[in-house]
């Protein structure tokens, strides 16, 4: 069976919704069943992306196609739906580690998210090599999910968490990122895109600022991968971390990458099933990697899912994927200061160094009050702290209601949110 005799794109092929070198978000709404769905009799904006996407018809099809056609357990039937379904997940590997140009596609674990991936790193690698006053330096952007599981391995192996702060801007002090460096951390760990300010981080250059320092480093790519063309080879990084959900795949998807010399020297992260090559009463031999780390049953639909969505962005190229969401970005920060009265954003002002992902406080009303009454014209976006609270309190923020984008928003989308946000500011201040 060849890569691409499963639902999703052909080989190289470039989707219709591609047109003179550019995304034609319009053509790629059809693709997406639940966009052509009415919310409180509106016509549905989704703009609440960076929480989670939306998904096209070749990933609904590629799960559907699993579980009607050949749904059986991994690595075990000797009989025609076992293999299929093996060769099923393991071509989704392979494609999905080709989609963030991964040297070696055992390389790549199946995670169910990247919080998962980062805790498989925490407590696999974080517990053998982080020991009294090991120190880690995160950021102060960072989502909870690459922050709390180092503050449990410091918690518990005596180990300290350094802090990189951030510009009023939402830019990363590279200045105190090299005077932190000078305390030999084991590790650095950062995203490469900010989930609330959409900051890109310059990730090559802090990865050889680590590297020249003795510590390893891992990103956190749930923002990246969707929205900016990830090399992992390129980025020189030594372990990365993704979500699924988040790039057109289902929930429940997501993979750790790392370098193989990196995964063969950590230990099991969970043990029992499938992550072993023999077992006895008192000690067990475990498999090679990747399946080393993918103990019991996997959500093989979510990863099938996961390689129909990383076959469809590689069609729609991620060059042009984020061509497309910086033009929506640039017009959502030109439009929405002249059109909303009042209305303060957040992040870098550099269109290039930040993705499609819009943060902001209308003054005087609660961004959940915001997002209820943009709720009422059919307009999703996400209120609260957005996983990032530490991030929250450096701004001295409570709260911000934020926008987000992907492939299918459309210019269309922001006039709504602008429309929407008057309409706010008409009921609340009358
Ligand atoms: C930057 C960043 N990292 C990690 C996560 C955690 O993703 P998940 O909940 O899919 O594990 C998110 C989710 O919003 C995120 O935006």
């Amino acid at each position: 069976m060849t890569l691409t005799s499963e639902p999703g794109v052909a080989d190289g092929a470039v989707l219709p919704a591609v047109r003179a070198g550019a995304l034609d978000a319009y053509a790629i709404r059809d693709e997406f069943p639940i966009l052509s769905r009415e919310v409180h009799g509106h016509r549905v904006v989704y703009l609440d992306s960076a929480s989670t996407s939306q998904k096209p018809r070749a990933v609904i099809e590629a799960v559907d196609a699993f579980y009607r056609e050949y749904n059986a357990n991994v690595h075990r039937g000797i009989y025609e739906f076992g293999e299929r379904s093996t060769n099923a997940y393991e071509r989704a590997r392979v494609e999905v580690a080709r989609f963030i140009n991964a040297p070696d596609s055992h390389e790549l674990i199946f995670t169910r998210n990247a919080t998962e991936a980062i805790n498989l790193v925490a407590y696999s690698w974080g517990r053998r090599n982080i020991g009294r006053g090991d120190a880690i330096v995160l950021t102060e952007m960072e989502h909870h999910a690459n922050l709390v599981p180092w503050q449990i391995l410091v918690q518990e192996r005596d180990g300290d968490l350094e802090f990189i702060p951030i510009t009023d801007d939402g830019l990363l002090r590279l200045d105190v990122y090299e005077v932190l460096l000078r305390v030999k951390p084991k590790l650095v760990a950062f995203t490469h895109v900010s989930n609330t300010l959409g900051t890109i981080n310059p990730v090559r250059e802090m990865v050889d600022m680590a590297h020249a320092a003795g510590a390893l480093v891992l990103i956190d790519g749930a923002q990246a991968v969707p929205h900016v063309p990830v090399d992992v080879q390129s980025l020189g990084a030594d372990f990365y971390a993704f979500s699924g959900h988040k790039m057109l795949a289902p929930m429940g998807s997501g993979a750790l990458w790392a370098r193989r010399e990196l995964l063969e020297a950590m230990p099991p992260f969970l043990g029992g099933g499938e992550m072993i090559r023999e077992v006895h009463l008192r000690r067990s031999d475990f498999n090679d990697i990747p399946w080393k780390f993918e103990a019991g049953t996997p959500a093989v639909a979510d990863a099938v899912g996961l390689g129909a969505a990383a076959q469809y962005l590689r069609g729609l190229g991620m060059d042009h994927v984020r061509d497309h969401e910086r033009d929506l970005l640039a017009y959502a920060l030109d439009v929405l200061p002249r059109e909303v009265p009042g209305i303060e954003l957040y992040g870098p002002l550099d269109v290039d160094q930040r993705g499609g992902v819009v943060p902001f406080n209308l003054p005087g009303i609660h961004p959940h009050d915001v997002a209820q009454v943009l709720d009422r014209f059919g307009i999703a976006v996400r209120a609260g702290h957005h996983c990032t609270m530490p991030l929250h309190e450096r701004l001295e923020l409570a709260a911000t209601a934020r926008a987000s984008f992907n492939v299918y928003s459309t210019r269309d989308d922001i006039d709504a949110l602008v429309a929407g946000l008057r309409q706010v500011q008409t009921i609340f201040e009358g």
